[in-house]
């Protein structure tokens, strides 16, 4: 069904002319452009890997889990030539199309970019146009899925099969947007661990981290950038915890928790932010905030305590149980 290779030739191609048009644009375009090229090749490689850890497909759909990575973020190119920014809140305000996810649904729609991209008439792209669609929000309920719904469908059916028969083409779908997700915060900790996305911090008179932001984790609840800017309780620091509480509360799979920890992603981020800070002036310090190395033992245990707890899919419950057990023993 794909030649993953040529497509990905395309994807490049495509991602520099939508640069081409930035440039000309705004006479300049953020280093974070040009990393949405690397970003979705890295992800046509980190989907279907997750896919083949977490065992819930058959190898025939490995092809087709590296093009919803490829092109997931297929839409933040025209964002940003629309609007001069990657802000999806922005995006609505100014064009009322939802986020760039959707931007990137309606773009796949345009027989133009279908065959820029090399997807003309491909069986697949049905399924594609509506992952992409809801990988940032999922509009329609049907694609609210969980993973433990699949049962052994997708290993004993092929894609085809499922693309053809219909009736559980909203469970793929489903699926496959929790994977993409699953894989887009793995990328975004390696992506941190290997100083692709540096985290620099400007602030030298505020805490690293507030307290209400380490409230916020501990609680595990979710933190919204948007809620914390409007209250003035946002630091450029917050980030960092944030990023720290993403993957043990937001992973699905327990096998992407088994090589976090495996690879000890989480030390080797706190090694990455321990270092330096830079101020406005470009003067550099060496810190270490006690807090930050709390956020990376409370993230470790409480990895540990989800996969001693859970089967191939985390539940809700699961996540719960082992949450209150991270709890006791941390204020023990
Ligand atoms: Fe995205």
């Amino acid at each position: 069904m794909f030649d993953v290779a040529n497509l990905r030739t395309l994807y490049i191609k495509y991602g520099r002319i939508q640069l081409g048009n930035i440039e000309r644009l705004f006479g300049r375009y953020g280093d974070e452009i040009k990393l949405k090229i690397e970003h979705g090749i890295s992800m046509s490689y980190e989907v279907p890997k997750i896919m083949m850890e977490s065992n819930l497909f058959h190898e025939s759909y490995y092809d087709s889990f590296a093009i919803d990575g490829l092109f997931h973020d297929i839409g933040r190119f025209k964002q940003y030539e629309m609007i001069g920014s990657l802000s999806d809140s922005e995006l609505e305000n100014l064009t009322g199309i939802k986020d760039h996810g959707r931007l990137g649904e309606i773009l796949l729609q345009s027989f133009e970019i279908q065959k820029q991209l090399g997807l003309v008439k491909n069986p697949y792209l049905q399924v594609l146009q509506k992952v992409v669609g809801n990988h940032t929000k999922i509009c329609n309920p049907e694609y609210r899925i969980s993973l433990s719904d699949l049962n052994s469908i997708f290993k004993e059916y092929s894609l085809e099969e499922i693309i053809n028969y219909r009736k559980w083409i909203n469970l793929l779908i489903g699926a496959k947007i929790q994977l993409v997700v699953e894989a887009d915060n793995v990328e975004l900790l390696q992506n941190i661990i290997t100083g692709k996305l540096p985290i620099v911090i400007y602030s030298e008179k505020e805490k690293w981290v507030t307290e209400e932001v380490w409230k916020l984790f501990i609680e595990n609840k979710p933190i919204f950038i948007s809620e914390m800017k409007k209250h003035g309780t946002w630091s450029n620091n917050s980030g960092v915890i944030l990023r720290f509480g993403l993957l043990p509360q937001k992973a699905n799979i327990r096998s992407t928790l088994e090589r976090i920890l495996k690879e000890d992603y989480f030390r080797k981020m706190y090694e990455k932010m321990s270092n330096e800070v830079v101020d406005k002036e470009g003067r550099k310090t060496v810190v270490n905030d006690p807090l930050i190395k709390e956020g990376y033992l409370y993230a470790t245990l409480l990895t540990e305590n989800i996969i001693k707890m859970s089967d191939i899919i985390i539940t809700r419950e699961q996540r719960e149980q082992a949450l209150e057990l991270t709890k006791k023993i941390w204020y023990k």
